[in-house]
């Protein structure tokens, strides 16, 4: 585990705490600006080894430090990862004990961000972090929120927890699979907005979380993804492209505008049914009437349109559906809108289909089904993937 100079220096204590619980044996190596934040002397007695610092062994200790860090290693993990190291990984710079390490490294190799917001989103770092991953690194995206120096955003280092979930995968062999290169996949996310006046909207309670856990899962398997977004008030990820859609008739245009170059359509956000007639100009009055009367009309099925103009495009549709019964009427969407997979929720329960972190799905496939526990959406979007791609597979053999 390397670790660089950076506030979140400290909370790799904690990701070297997990993994030993784990079962990982750990060796750190620190760079020497790391030492400010924290004292090697911790890692040290955490981990019941010796801590690489400096590239140059003493008198006692001759030899070939970079080479001997890394000897019966499975795997590297940089956590946090200041932009400086990132740099220097990203240009193959050997300055440091830590970035040698890397070079030598041949095994799988995670990285876990951690800088302030305007360094992580500066194009320097997006450039470097494109490099890393097209290296085969395995990004663990930093988390949104406040940050030591007091600013909101981007940048923060992912949970510890999370960080050793990632480490798992890409042990278990299940992480770094790029089994969706050269395929496009388009993503609808989020919950559209249908105005009533100027101020006011129908809307839902889609919060685009599973759409994004898709988008990043997607691109971490080497896809090119558009993700066509309605109000979403979630951090935009590096290597996806995003399309402004509010409401569901823009969400129409985008969608068709992307579909024909898409390999995989996944239809996940929540495209309202009825929109008003007619959006008032201005704000409404309330002191005209004592009732308001909004009259509906039904919008356009965007997925039952794509799947008549489809190609050779796998379909996802999702159906987030209401109590015993939604489990057939999602099986009835399936065959009646002619896609490939549709992944049901149940809207009535706890923790299942919005805002949440985590899912309670069903996917529908063409030959079968599968009821999967209460799982994190980036795992639900795994699973999804792994249904979807066997038959991106298929048309692409056929054509
Ligand atoms: C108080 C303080 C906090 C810092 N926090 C970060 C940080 O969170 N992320 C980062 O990339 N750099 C941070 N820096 C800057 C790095 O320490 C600096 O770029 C250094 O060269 C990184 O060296 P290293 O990559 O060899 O560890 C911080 C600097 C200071 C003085």
């Amino acid at each position: 585990m390397g670790v660089t100079g950076g506030i979140a220096a400290y909370k790799s204590l904690d990701v070297l705490r997990i993994l030993q619980r784990h079962g990982h044996g750990v060796s750190v190596v620190m760079t020497h600006t790391a030492e400010r934040f924290v004292g090697s002397a911790s890692f040290a007695a955490l981990s019941g080894r010796e801590v690489g610092t400096a590239l140059f062994g003493d008198a006692e200790q001759p030899g070939y430090h970079h080479l001997d860090v890394n000897d019966g290693m499975d795997l590297m993990l940089v956590a946090p990862a200041s932009a400086n190291t990132i740099s220097q990984m990203a240009s193959g710079a050997a300055s440091s004990l830590l970035t040698s390490c890397y070079l030598a490294f041949r095994g799988p190799v995670v990285v876990a961000p951690a800088m302030n917001t305007s360094m992580w989103l500066h194009p320097a770092t997006e450039r470097n972090i494109a490099t890393l991953r097209a290296d085969g690194v395995h990004l663990v995206e930093p988390e949104s929120g406040l940050l030591a120096d007091g600013a909101v955003g981007p940048g923060r280092l992912a949970e510890p927890a999370s960080i050793v979930d990632a480490v798992e995968a890409v042990l278990a062999g299940r992480a770094g699979t790029r089994d969706l290169a050269g395929r496009t996949v388009l993503i609808s996310a989020g919950g559209t907005r249908e105005p009533i006046d100027a101020v006011r909207y129908v809307g839902n309670r889609s919060s685009g979380r599973m759409g994004w856990a898709l988008a990043a899962a997607a691109r971490d398997r080497g896809a090119d993804v558009v993700v066509v977004q309605a109000n979403v008030d979630l951090p935009r990820e590096q290597g996806i492209r995003y399309v402004d859609a509010p409401t569901a008739a823009a969400m129409r245009d985008a969608c068709r505008a992307e579909f024909p170059a898409c390999d995989m359509l996944i239809m996940c956000a929540a495209v309202a049914d009825y929109r008003p007639v007619d959006a008032a100009d201005g704000k409404l009055d309330k002191s005209k009437a004592d009732a308001l009367t909004v009259e509906m009309e039904r919008t356009t099925d965007i997925l039952a349109e794509l799947s008549a103009l489809r190609e050779d495009q796998v379909l996802v549709g999702f159906a987030a559906e209401h109590g015993p019964e939604g489990l057939e009427r999602a099986r009835g969407k399936r065959a009646r809108k002619a896609v490939d997979i549709v992944v049901h929720n149940d809207a009535a329960v706890e923790g299942a289909a919005f805002e949440g972190a985590d899912n309670i799905i069903t996917i529908i496939g063409p030959e079968s089904e599968q009821a999967l526990p209460r799982m994190s959406k980036r795992d639900c979007a795994e699973r999804i993937l792994d249904a979807a791609r066997p038959l991106v597979e298929a048309l692409a053999s056929r054509a």
